[in-house]
């Protein structure tokens, strides 16, 4: 039986749920005339029910009980907007059990969890969606899971976490360092009082396992992925980056190579200044996606807030109700089981910034110069800052290096007598 109208509880009354909650109300007729079908919220579940949101809800749909919202035979889905893993978790597999769609913005749970969920979900003839558990109001799981889906895809690569990138765009901007545009984020509402699962790049690895689980066709275990954070970039760095013609971001990269084998990573880029991600600021995101037959294709948007990320929840609504009761399970959305294998790190290629404080003497330059020689790392260029006739600082920017070999000259160039300190290794060009 063909419904015409579907009962949701959105379970979450913070920032996303509130968004969700306004855009099913300010555009509810609309987003009935798209999908045949009325959206009718039954619950809405949060603990803290007395904070104003600024919303007026219908009558009688807050509530505390999220079980009785999960449980309800007429709750046809569920919108799990909470965030962490319990209880959320515990919510969607009741929920899925039950028999009811799920639609989560949850990249922890999708990550980690996602493979054994999707099971649950095609056990039960249903199906959970997560467009907005990465790139926020960026519709990229669904231009991987459709419209790119024809294509080999050959990398995918970008700035997918908003903290971070308003923090390093303060850092560029304000010539801010990092403790200072970390309190400036958090003043904002950008980044959470304990910050480490945005600087220390958790949340990028959570969503590059997702994204990258649809381009490769694989599971990764998103603690696989060898991940640097911002923690150690410093003014200095910055600065030295606009003068050497980059701005610093923190990215998630992946790269097919060939047969089983992919590479995933997440760390600080020195990127060009004349590559779009350049120019991507403040709390925004974008993601590019190479395809063998599309070619390069860049998503841009807003990586979270209150009605972006709602605008991804909702379309995964709206997909679920033109889907409602035909075959239960839409096909494009899937999770692959664990078939590829990640590149180690060591073996990976890129460019390098490295910045040296060194004795201004004869025969330093000559000395790193030869330890990256005997590596295989080429310079492309070097410069010299600020010689005080005691200490200088010297500035490298590699070619194209194998990891394992760049750390090895590095830890060779720590232990010569005329370098004081190598004070950053930072990625430059992508
Ligand atoms: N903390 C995340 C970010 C929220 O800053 O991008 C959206 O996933």
């Amino acid at each position: 039986m063909v419904k015409k109208e579907l009962n949701i509880a959105v379970l979450g009354f913070g920032t996303v749920g509130a968004g969700v909650v306004k855009m099913l109300l300010r555009n509810a007729e609309l987003i009935a005339g798209r999908c045949g079908k009325k959206l009718s919220l039954k619950y809405i579940v949060d603990l803290d029910l007395k904070r104003d949101r600024g919303i007026k809800v219908p009558d009688g749909v807050l509530t505390a009980d999220a079980l009785q919202a999960v449980n309800d035979p007429e709750v046809n889905v569920v919108v799990e907007v909470i965030g962490g893993v319990e209880p959320a978790k515990k919510f969607i597999e009741t929920a899925l059990r039950n028999k009811k769609y799920v639609v989560t913005s949850n990249k922890e749970i999708i990550a980690k969890y996602g493979l054994e969920l999707r099971e649950l979900a095609v056990r039960n003839k249903v199906n959970i969606l997560f467009e907005a558990s990465a790139g926020g109001g960026i519709p990229i799981i669904n231009a991987l899971a459709g419209a790119l889906a024809g294509n080999n895809i050959r990398r995918i690569y970008g700035i997918v976490n908003g903290t971070t990138n308003y923090i390093l765009t303060r850092m560029h901007e304000a010539g801010a360092g990092f403790a200072e545009a970390l309190k400036e984020a958090q003043a904002l509402g950008y980044a959470e009082a304990d910050p480490t699962n945005d600087v220390d790049g958790c949340d990028v690895a959570y969503k590059l396992s997702i994204l990258a689980g649809l381009a490769f066709d694989s599971h990764f275990n998103y603690e696989d992925i060898y991940r640097e954070g911002i923690r150690r970039v410093s003014a200095v760095d910055i600065a030295l980056a606009r003068e050497f013609g980059y701005v610093l971001k923190l990215l998630a990269v992946g790269v097919a190579h060939g047969g089983d084998q992919v590479e995933l990573r997440v760390h600080p880029v020195m990127v060009p200044q004349s590559h779009p991600l350049a120019a991507v600021n403040d709390a925004f995101n974008a993601v590019f996606v190479e395809g063998d037959c599309v070619g390069e294709t860049m998503f841009y948007g807003r990586g979270a807030g209150e009605l972006p990320t709602a605008s991804a929840v909702v379309g995964d609504l709206i997909d679920i109700a033109l889907h409602y009761g035909l075959d239960g399970v839409n096909p494009a959305l899937h999770f692959q089981p664990a078939r590829k294998k990640l590149v180690p790190v060591g073996e990976t290629y890129s460019k390098y910034f490295i910045r040296l404080k060194v004795r201004d003497e004869t025969g330093v330059l000559a000395a790193v110069s030869r330890v990256c020689s005997d590596h295989q790392v080429g310079i492309k260029t070097v410069q010299q800052k600020d010689a005080s006739g005691i200490e200088t600082e010297l500035v490298i920017i590699t070619h194209a290096v194998k990891e394992a070999a760049l750390q090895a000259a590095v830890g060779q160039i720590s232990a010569l007598g005329q370098v004081v300190e190598v004070s950053s290794v930072i990625r430059a060009g992508l």
